[in-house]
C-alpha cells in the first residue's frame, strides 16, 4: 500500500493501540510541526474563502464535507482532519459511561458478488454470506465490528473541548452520542441515559450533535431507528437538556416510506430534531473463503458493511428523505452518508438532495479526499 493509502485509523492494530497511538498515516504527517488550531486556521485560510459559503444546522463552513462518527477516535484524530481540509469532523459516539470495544479482529475486507462491488438491502446474500478477508482493495468496501465503544466521560468531556478548539474557521467539530442500554433498564431510564448523555456533550461547548440510533443497541440486529415512536420520546428528552442546540439523528437503511415518514413525524414536527444523517452501515452475514464465521466469537455472524458496497442504499435513503421534505413541506437537513470514495460520489449526493456529505470508509483510505472535493 502506498502512504496515501495507509489509513489514519490502522486495522491492523486493535481499537485501543488506535486510541493511543493514532491518527497515521498522512493524519500523523498533518499533527507534526506547529500545535494548536493557529495552523489549521492558516491551512484553512489559504485555500479557502473570506466567507464560508456553506452551512452544517446552520453553522457557517466552508464546505459542508467532512467525516462521520466512527474513525475520528479523540482529539488528535479530528483536529488531522481539520488540518487535511475535512470541515466537519465528527468526534466518535460517546456514551454515558465507559464501554468496552469487541474483541480484535473490528475490520475485515468485505468483497460481495456483484461486478460494480455494490450490495443490495434486502438482498439473498446479505443473509447468504458475503466473503470478508483481509485483502483490502480499491474501491474498499469494509466491515467494521467494534460495538461502538467508548470512553468514560471524565477523560472524552476535555478531550472533546479540545477537539472543539483546535477547528479552525470555517470548520465545526460534530459530537456523536448514543443512549446505552444495560441490564435490568426500564424505558423511562434508557430515554433519561440519551438526555444525561446529550447534557454532557452540550458541556464541552458543542454547538450542534448527532444522536446515532442506527447501531444494533437493542439486542441482535435490533436498531432504535426502526422504533420511530421512540426514538420521538428519545429526543424530546434531549431537547429539553440541550434547548436550541441543533439535534441530527443518525439513521440506518429504512426499506419503505411509511416509517420513514413517522420518524420525521415524530421528530422533526414536534420540533426536536432539526436534520438527518444518513446511512450507518449495512448487516451482512460474513463469511471467509471456506464459508466459515469470518469474525471470531459469538454474536459476530453478521456485522455492518460500508463503504463503496453501500453507496446505492445511502443515495436511496438520501433521495426519499429529500422527496418526503418536500411532500411534507417541513424544513430538516439531510447529510448523505455511505460509499463516498471520490469527488463524483459527493456530488451524486449533493444531486440525491444532500446538504452535506460525510466519508468514512473513503477518507479512511484516502486522507486527502477533502481536498480532492475541493480542487475538483
Ligand atoms: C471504523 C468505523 C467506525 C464506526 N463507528 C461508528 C460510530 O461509533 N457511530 C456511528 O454512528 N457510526 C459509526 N460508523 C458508521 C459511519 O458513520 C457511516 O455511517 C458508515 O460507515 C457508512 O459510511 P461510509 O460508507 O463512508 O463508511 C463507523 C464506521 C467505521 C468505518
Amino acid at each position: 500500500m502506498s502512504e496515501q493509502f495507509e489509513p489514519f485509523y490502522d486495522v491492523n492494530r486493535t481499537y485501543e493501540d488506535n486510541y493511543e497511538q493514532g491518527p497515521f498515516g498522512l493524519f500523523a504527517e498533518a499533527l507534526k510541526g506547529e500545535s494548536g488550531a493557529e495552523e489549521g486556521a492558516a491551512a484553512a485560510e489559504s485555500t479557502q474563502p473570506a466567507q464560508p459559503a456553506e452551512s452544517f444546522l446552520g453553522v457557517p463552513v466552508n464546505l459542508a464535507f467532512g467525516i462521520p462518527a466512527g474513525p475520528l477516535l479523540n482529539s488528535r484524530y479530528t483536529t488531522a482532519a481539520f488540518r487535511m481540509g475535512f470541515d466537519l469532523a465528527t468526534y466518535k459516539t460517546v456514551r454515558s459511561r465507559a464501554w468496552g470495544c469487541n474483541p480484535f479482529p473490528n475490520v475485515l475486507a468485505v468483497h460481495p458478488k456483484s461486478a460494480d462491488g455494490s450490495l443490495t438491502p434486502g438482498s439473498d446474500e446479505l443473509d447468504e454470506g458475503v466473503l470478508a478477508d483481509t485483502n483490502y482493495e480499491l474501491p474498499i468496501s469494509i466491515s467494521n465490528s467494534f460495538g461502538v465503544p467508548s470512553q468514560d466521560p471524565d477523560r472524552w468531556q476535555p478531550d472533546m473541548f479540545r477537539a472543539i478548539a483546535a477547528a479552525g474557521p470555517g470548520q465545526l467539530l460534530v459530537p456523536s452520542f448514543q443512549g446505552s442500554r444495560v441490564e435490568g433498564m426500564s424505558e423511562a431510564d434508557y430515554i433519561a441515559d440519551h438526555a444525561t448523555t446529550a447534557r454532557l456533550v452540550k458541556e464541552t461547548g458543542a454547538k450542534v450533535m448527532v444522536m446515532n440510533t442506527s447501531c444494533p443497541n437493542e439486542g441482535h440486529n435490533r436498531l432504535l431507528c426502526h422504533n420511530p415512536q421512540l426514538v420521538g420520546r428519545i429526543t424530546e428528552a434531549v431537547k429539553n437538556e440541550i434547548g436550541d442546540t441543533p439535534l441530527m439523528v443518525k439513521l440506518a437503511y429504512f426499506p419503505d416510506d411509511s416509517s420513514l415518514e413517522l420518524m420525521i413525524r415524530s421528530t422533526v414536527e414536534r420540533g426536536t430534531v432539526q436534520g438527518f444523517s444518513t446511512i450507518n452501515t449495512i448487516s451482512a452475514k460474513l463469511v471467509d473463503a471456506a464459508g466459515r464465521q469470518a469474525l471470531p466469537g459469538v454474536g459476530r455472524d453478521r456485522s455492518g458493511v460500508c463503504g463503496n458496497a453501500i453507496r446505492g442504499a445511502g443515495l436511496d435513503m438520501v433521495r426519499r428523505l429529500a422527496a418526503l421534505r418536500e411532500k411534507l413541506d417541513l424544513d430538516f437537513a439531510i447529510n448523505g452518508v455511505g460509499g463516498v470514495i471520490t469527488p463524483d460520489d459527493y456530488r451524486a449526493y449533493k444531486s440525491a438532495g444532500a446538504d452535506s456529505v460525510m466519508s468514512a470508509t473513503g477518507a479512511m483510505w484516502d486522507a486527502g479526499l477533502a481536498r480532492e472535493i475541493k480542487a475538483a
